[in-house]
């Protein structure tokens, strides 16, 4: 396949960023979307041009790191991560627009880069469980319930890609947050914090800049996880119900 490709190019976080045209040819329909954009930084280096710079790790759909907006769409025309998009989602002859995520809480770095560490600040916030390590307690001493089981495991699935922020109208994390919220709140071990967790969570989504909920839904049907809206409305219970107690 031959194709246009335009690209957002920024030389670093100040910098004024803008569209570049560039062509690729000879691209395989079985190659990923990032082995494309490896092929055109390959191209780029051999005229003694900068690359693009882009984010990825795993390439196995797992760490969430690279999350691009492909012709408007976060991770692309599939559900899907970057990495896990082949080109045979596309044709011969089309023009493709490849941007960062958008959003002021996920500022740019460079070209296709953006800091996405105010996740791990939520997650610093309160997305954990203190427990006091020691020797691996017995598998059966904290029973917990299959559907409740299953359901943090679901929640878990979440890799922190960012797509739910960047397709969202509003930039909002609170899918994010309530696959965290959502995915501790179902064990035992989740419920001293439970509370606080969301309180501390919460204020700190909104310190980092994203916006709220108005339950548009564009974050679910983005997220390559699957992970749907329900941990959002627990979320909301859950906050209504540490409210309820500090008053
Ligand atoms: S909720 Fe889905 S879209 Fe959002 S960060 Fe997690 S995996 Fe990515
Ligand atoms: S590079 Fe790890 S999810 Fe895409």
């Amino acid at each position: 396949m031959n194709l246009t490709l335009k690209i957002w190019r920024q030389a670093g976080p100040k910098a004024k960023g803008e569209m570049v045209t560039y062509q690729v040819t000879d691209i395989s329909p079985d190659m990923s979307f990032l082995e494309m954009l490896d092929v055109l930084n390959e191209d780029l280096n051999a005229k003694g041009e900068e690359p693009i710079a882009f984010d990825s790790d795993c390439r196995e759909g797992i760490c969430g790191m690279c999350g691009l907006m492909i012709s408007g769409k976060a991770h692309g025309p599939e559900v899907t991560t970057t990495c896990q998009l082949h080109m045979r989602s596309f044709h011969d002859g089309d023009e493709i627009t490849i941007e960062p995520w958008r959003a002021d809480a996920f500022p740019v770095i460079k070209d296709l880069v953006v800091d996405r560490s105010a996740f791990d600040r939520l997650i610093q916030a309160g997305g954990f469980i203190s427990v006091n390590t020691g020797a691996a307690p017995e598998a059966h001493s904290v029973p917990v319930p299959k559907p409740r089981a299953d359901r943090a495991f679901d929640a878990a699935k979440c890799i922190g890609c960012g797509a739910c922020v960047a397709a969202c109208p509003n930039a909002s994390a609170m899918l994010f947050l309530g696959a965290k919220v959502t995915h501790l709140g179902e064990f035992p071990q989740g419920q001293p914090e439970r509370s606080a967790r969301v309180v501390k969570m919460l204020t700190q989504h909104d310190l980092e800049g994203f916006g709220g909920c108005t339950n548009i839904g564009e974050c679910t049907n983005a997220c390559p996880k699957e992970i749907q809206q329900d941990v959002i409305n627990q979320l909301n219970i859950d906050l209504r119900h540490a409210l309820q107690q500090m008053t």
